[in-house]
């Protein structure tokens, strides 16, 4: 009687569900993958972050695998996500700024400078904290970069 009855229940609310993720255009679902790739960069340096201004101990493996979580992502090919017409202008989850799709190479070169800074700290996050701090600042300093130029406030 029991699972009888949930499972018509749960075949409802998966038909319920249905609808809600197709509701989401192609641009909406590009600006909240890119944006969903971002928080990852984000969970990642800001656990690094944490080790280097002694909030959390320095844990070796553990900074390894945020290291190596950062440099995978970069071989996540997101440029389809990064489709024309879904800046600030037009939609308004987005914060990316028209430049990008304006702005010539720059905003690639931004990408690049993050891609070599998040390999070099995957080469040293696991060689103790003193070797670490200097490239986690280096790999901040390339996200605030693209940042301060294509993402509003
Ligand atoms: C090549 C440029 C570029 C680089 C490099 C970059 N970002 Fe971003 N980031 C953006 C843009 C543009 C947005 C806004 C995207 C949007 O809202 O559509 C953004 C958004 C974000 C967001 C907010 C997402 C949201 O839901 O609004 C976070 C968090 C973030 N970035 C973290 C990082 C971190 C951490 C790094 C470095 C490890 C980084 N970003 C590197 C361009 C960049």
């Amino acid at each position: 009687m029991r699972t009888a009855l949930v499972l018509p229940l749960l075949i409802a609310g998966l038909a319920a569900a249905a609808p809600v993720l197709a509701a989401d255009s192609p641009e909406e679902a590009a600006i909240k993958a890119r944006e969903g790739v971002m928080h990852i960069r984000a969970f990642n340096l800001g656990n690094l972050v944490a080790m280097v201004k002694k909030e959390v101990p320095y844990d070796a493996d553990a900074a390894q695998t945020y290291a190596g979580n950062l440099k995978t992502l970069n071989q996540v090919d997101m440029r389809s996500a990064w489709m024309e017409g879904t800046s600030v202008d037009q939609y308004i989850d987005s914060r990316a700024k028209p430049e990008i799709w304006t702005g010539g190479a720059k905003f690639a070169d931004h990408a690049k400078q993050e891609a070599e800074a998040a390999d070099k700290l995957a080469a040293v996050a696991g060689d103790g904290l003193q070797a670490m701090a200097p490239a986690v600042k280096d790999l901040a300093q390339t996200c605030k970069n693209c940042h301060d130029d294509y993402r509003t406030d």
